[in-house]
């Protein structure tokens, strides 16, 4: 039972762009039943598996937790759906945002969720939302998104899963507007998302994820990642194969060079999309960018050969992160990234490897003094003032003035008449301390930097 929701195909499709995902048009391509569900159940259904109910699908997923949610409960916790509640758009449907309180379902806490509605085109759009819902319904890890339940009425196919305070990750790392994610950020999101693809890698049964992409990698509140979609996943190879025939499926720029030859598909397919992404964590540059010249068009063609060349990965390196990140880190990350994207599958680590190698990653501290900026809203400078008698505005002018000659107008301190408010920068303030250490404090600041060095 190898390929029941998506069949073996010889024959190759090319790739397409990102949001529009590689979609097998043929019907009824499906073979006996996907492994990791007693499928038997739903291969002997009769008629295609777009007859099976929402209750054919939660009597085989007895003790997954799942519920059964009615397109009407959807409704009321979407408000219909509403423009206001729209969280994202991908190649399948629209995500809207939604509420569920304690009443709605026994068992099920008031929280926040997110409700993927499935536009079908067919047959396909909805094996794939059953493999999300056979899989995920199934697999619990910290780092795979929590499917809390689905919706299976009439056409209508309907996913509900936890709520993703950060949404995903390519929100963050291309946004134009807002502070970049820092470093620290981006090596905890690359670590939860290996953790994700090695949980599936060394399941009992394997599971070839397929679609590993930034905007499929979720984030949370403190940046714990937890990977969605799982419509694209398949089987691993079993017993003495070596790969998985499939035709080919997947997103431009993510997928494995092997694969798109020659539609063998096996986890090293899943390491190269990673290789892929851990470039996008440390340029900043999405994995194909078509409003770049045309050598920078395709990531992976551009920065591949500057990986290995300690001095030149300053310059492939985010400009975003304005130099506030780790180099030894980023030599490691850039030689990691170099491995996944081997051109032949057996030099890529295995996940497992990648994961081992993130963790020693983690807490790099050779990283330049953080530039922190903290703006001190006007209006709470105004009140502050307004408070004060007139003369001892007059003496704060005064003093202000003061300091600000003392610091040789580096610690810049701006009146509530400017627009932005006021100014501290971290480096200005650590100068400050540092003038008030004594030279005991002094040597042993000095030393304790020495150590986190060496510890590297
Ligand atoms: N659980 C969630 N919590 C919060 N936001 C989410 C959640 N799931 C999806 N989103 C948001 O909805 C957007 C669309 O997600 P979706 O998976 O449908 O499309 P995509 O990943 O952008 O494209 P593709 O169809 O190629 O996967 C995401 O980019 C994300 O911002
Ligand atoms: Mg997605």
């Amino acid at each position: 039972m190898k390929s029941f929701l998506f069949g073996c195909f010889k024959s190759q499709l090319p790739l397409k762009t990102p949001k529009k995902k590689i979609r097998d048009s043929t019907k009824n391509s499906g073979g006996s039943g996907f492994q990791r569900l007693s499928l038997s159940e739903f291969s002997s259904t009769p008629g295609s598996p777009l007859s099976l109910s929402a209750n054919d699908i939660s009597n085989s997923l007895l003790g997954s937790n799942l519920h059964i949610f009615t397109l009407q409960e959807l409704q009321k916790i979407t408000n219909n759906f509403s423009s206001s509640n729209f969280l994202g758009e991908g190649g399948f449907g629209a995500v809207h945002k939604g509420f569920i309180d304690d009443k709605m379902k026994p068992g099920l806490k008031a929280q926040p969720i997110a409700v993927k509605r499935l536009d079908l085109e067919g047959l396909q759009g909805h094996r794939e939302w059953l493999a999300e819902v056979i899989l995920l319904g199934q697999l619990r890890h910290p780092n795979l998104v929590k499917l809390i339940g689905y919706c299976c009425e009439d056409e209508h196919r309907v996913l509900v899963y936890e709520y993703m305070p950060r949404g995903s990750l390519e929100n963050h790392l291309f946004r134009k507007y807002g502070a970049a994610l820092p470093w620290g950020a981006r090596m905890k999101i690359a670590l939860g998302a290996a953790k994700g693809l090695a949980f599936l890698h060394d399941s009992e049964k394997p599971v070839i994820y397929r679609d590993f992409k930034t905007s499929n990698i979720l984030l949370d509140a403190d940046y714990t990642t937890k990977l969605s979609d799982f419509g694209l996943a398949k089987d691993g190879p079993e017993g003495d194969e070596t790969h998985v025939s499939t035709r080919v499926m997947g997103t431009h720029g993510y997928a494995a060079p092997e694969y798109v030859m020659t539609g063998h598909l096996t986890a090293m397919s899943d390491v190269y999309s990673f290789g892929v992404v851990l470039l996008e964590i440390l340029t900043g540059r999405r994995a194909v960018d078509k409003s770049r010249g045309p050598r920078e068009h395709n990531l992976v063609e551009w920065a591949r050969p500057q990986l290995n060349n300690p001095r030149k990965l300053d310059y492939i390196i985010d400009p975003r992160l304005d130099g506030q990140y780790s180099s030894k880190g980023a030599q490691k990350i850039a030689a990691l990234a170099y491995q996944c994207l081997s051109h032949h599958p057996k030099p890529r680590p295995s996940m497992s490897n990648v994961v081992k190698i993130l963790e020693s990653l983690q807490n790099f501290n050779d990283m330049p003094i953080a530039p922190f900026v903290y703006i001190v809203p006007v209006e709470t400078v105004k009140k502050e003032l307004e408070k004060k008698e007139p003369e001892q505005k007059k003496e704060n002018k005064d003093e202000n003035r003061q300091t600000q000659r003392q610091n040789g107008q580096r610690h810049r301190i701006r009146t509530p008449r400017a627009k932005t408010g006021t100014v501290y920068t971290e480096s200005n303030v650590r100068t400050h301390l540092k003038s008030r250490l004594s030279p005991d404090q002094k040597e042993n600041q000095n030393k304790e930097n020495q150590i986190k060095d060496e510890s590297i």
